[in-house]
């Protein structure tokens, strides 16, 4: 019942202390000190390589260091092969963080001022009350429901989508693509935190922007393949956007001469929003190695035929 780790070295470090003191039953390798590939049952790693997948015939479970798990090669995993995503408070409260500062940027006019600071212009805007933003999240998962329970405590009226309906004190909630037309144009700021898979691939777009109230902001910390750039330089440069904070891009990090970097309407942050941390995630994945060898059902699991 060997794990072994192939991702950054400083967690890797981190988790082997961590799995000698709390688990000393799990023996844990650090690549490249792989030993025997037919001990490996689990393999937590970001982006696993099909060559490294195969050559591990007794393969049980492959734990993803992040949230997302767009990363893999699902093509390349057999499929008695389980596939786990991370949930742990870390992410959760980093993206907590991120998605409250995200939004109380774009509704405190932040973009404005920057500009105005830098063209030593001194030009105040109307304070627009937060009972009269409404704020609705693309997603309603482990991240989005923690975001947007959050929020509350601001006064937005608050919505969010998801694939499947969930009913939420407070929040107007919306489900399925039939239901997107309804729920984007009640939006004046946009937070996507929604898993990358074929259904939600370009969902950031021309048509669902023209579906947004003009004036409206967008915030992605989800995955880059979210966001058709050059939809949103459209829409931001004819004006139906007022801005965009965008943590996560098609290419990271984007080249020299994208026109994102320089652009006076958008916030860009190099995939910060949250980050895996090294103690909450390893007691996670060590309680996770416990529930499997337990017969237990996983915290994380992924719908392989879903993609998340
Ligand atoms: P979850 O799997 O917990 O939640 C996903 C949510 O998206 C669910 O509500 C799900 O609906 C909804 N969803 C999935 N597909 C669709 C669809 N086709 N239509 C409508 N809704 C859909 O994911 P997390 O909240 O843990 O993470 C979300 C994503 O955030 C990650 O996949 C990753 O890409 C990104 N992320 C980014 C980070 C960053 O630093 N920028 C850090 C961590 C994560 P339902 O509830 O019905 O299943
Ligand atoms: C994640 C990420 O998926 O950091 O956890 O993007």
């Amino acid at each position: 019942m060997t794990l072994l780790y192939k991702a950054d070295p400083a967690r890797g470090q981190a988790w082997q202390v961590l799995f000698a003191e709390a688990a000393p039953d799990l023996p844990f390798r650090l690549w490249p000190d792989a030993g025997d590939l037919a001990d490996i049952r689990y393999l937590a790693a970001w982006q696993p390589s099909a060559d490294l997948v195969a050559s591990l015939p007794n393969l049980e479970v492959i734990f993803s260091i992040g949230a997302g798990v767009d990363q893999f090669d699902m093509d390349a995993i057999p499929p008695s092969v389980s596939v786990v995503r991370m949930v742990e408070p870390g992410i959760v409260q980093g993206m907590v963080e991120y998605a409250v500062f995200a939004t109380l940027a774009l509704h405190r006019h932040m973009l404005d001022y920057v500009e105005a600071q830098r063209q030593t212009r001194w030009s105040p805007i109307r304070l627009v009350p937060a009972g009269e933003r409404r704020v609705g999240v693309l997603g309603l998962g482990n991240l989005g429901r923690a975001v947007i329970e959050r929020l509350k405590a601001f006064g937005f009226p608050l919505a969010a989508w998801s694939r499947s309906a969930h009913a939420i004190e407070g929040i107007d909630g919306y489900a399925g693509i039939e239901q997107l037309p309804a729920f984007l144009p009640r939006t004046d700021i946009l937070i996507c935190l929604l898993p990358l898979t074929p259904e939600t691939r370009g969902i950031l777009c021309r048509e669902s922007f023209a579906m947004l109230p003009r004036g409206a902001g967008i915030i992605n910390a989800g995955r880059g393949g979210h966001l058709l750039e050059q939809d949103l330089l459209e829409a931001l440069d004819n004006g139906h956007l007022s801005g965009a904070v965008l943590d996560v891009m098609a290419d990271e990090p984007p080249a020299a001469d994208h026109p994102f970097w320089h652009h006076p309407r958008i916030l860009m942050t190099p995939h910060i929003a949250s980050m895996t941390q090294a103690d909450s995630a390893g007691r996670v994945l060590i309680d996770n190695i416990r529930r499997h060898r337990n017969g237990m059902p996983m915290h994380g699991l992924v719908r392989r035929d879903l993609g998340y």
